[in-house]
């Protein structure tokens, strides 16, 4: 294991992971019937932008940093900019005062409820203990060293079954994308009612539409994808973009999407070839 993602936290890929994780808990609050999130790669919960790993890669600065330099960001991502504002309080329009960066546990624990539960998983024995720290002595959220793939085996279907599962790997592995393709339909046919929010990097195009087509091929419930290309991505090489694979999807979630995502392409698409894609990869029945 040696993804940290403290090198890359506050990316393009955070940004619109996190843009959409907001709207997706904002909707499981809209009832009062209590819920379940896990977040099966939960990394260490919360960052602090000065330290050392994260400056030396940087990269924050064309991702939140992008973001926020626009002072209309507030405006344009409210869900966003509050839990920025709520972990940073003198951030300011323009990005001023931004030190600390929410990671999935933190902005999954803001939105829990009494009654309402956490599972987090993180493998990596350092990342584990410092999620601990950041996020731990709450009777609501569990914390596990456990493997992944594992652990959406032992721990889905939840209760209450209510609820979202974040799966957020590393792709550290040259077959991660057809471990994951399986760990997502096992997942799905063990707790059908689940909402399940799949992340996944777009470095070459092609290869990521020809696995979520085969995966809707092999039976996926009504599946929302969401990308946001900073470039054309031809060079595989590189994160030219990245995706969120929806399964179960809020109602209208797909029309309020809209906005917040072509407010992202405006601030972090610049280079040729950038672009967005929302869309239904499994349609929902009339
Ligand atoms: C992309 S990061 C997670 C970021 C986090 N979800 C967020 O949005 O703030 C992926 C995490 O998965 C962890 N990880 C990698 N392989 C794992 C495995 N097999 N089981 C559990 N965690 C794993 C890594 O240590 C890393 O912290």
């Amino acid at each position: 294991m040696n993804y940290r993602h403290a090198y890359h936290v506050g990316n393009h890929g955070d940004v619109l992971k996190h843009v959409v994780l907001l709207h997706l808990l904002e909707a499981l609050r809209a009832k009062p019937a209590p819920f379940h999130l896990l977040d099966s790669h939960a990394g260490i919960g919360l960052y602090d932008l000065a330290a050392d790993a994260t400056q030396r890669g940087g990269e924050y600065r064309l991702g939140i940093g992008a973001v926020l330099a626009d002072p209309q960001a507030a405006a344009a991502l409210p869900l966003y900019w509050d839990a920025l504002k709520q972990l940073n309080p003198a951030l300011e329009p323009g990005g001023a005062g931004l030190r600390h960066y929410p990671g999935s546990p933190w902005l999954m624990q803001q939105a829990l409820r009494e009654a309402d539960r956490l599972a987090l998983v993180e493998l990596h024995p350092e990342d584990n203990e410092t999620l601990r720290i950041n996020i731990g002595g709450d009777a609501r959220i569990g914390i596990h060293r456990r493997d992944a793939y594992e652990a959406l085996r032992g721990l889905l279907p939840p209760t209450p079954r209510r609820g979202l599962a974040l799966i957020d790997p590393a792709y550290e592995q040259r077959d991660e994308f057809e471990r994951i393709g399986r760990a997502l339909l096992a997942a799905h046919r063990r707790w059908p009612v689940g909402q399940i929010a799949l992340w996944y990097p777009i470095k070459d195009a092609g290869s990521v539409d020809a696995w979520a087509k085969a995966l809707a091929r092999d039976g996926l419930p009504p599946s929302l994808r969401v990308e946001l290309l900073i470039r054309a991505a031809t060079a595989p090489d590189r994160l030219n973009g990245s995706g969120l694979l929806l399964l179960n999807p809020p109602w209208r979630l797909d029309q309020q999407l809209k906005a917040p995502l072509a407010y992202l392409l405006a601030r972090l698409g610049r280079e040729p070839g950038a672009a967005t894609r929302l869309e239904w990869l499994v349609k929902p029945k009339d």
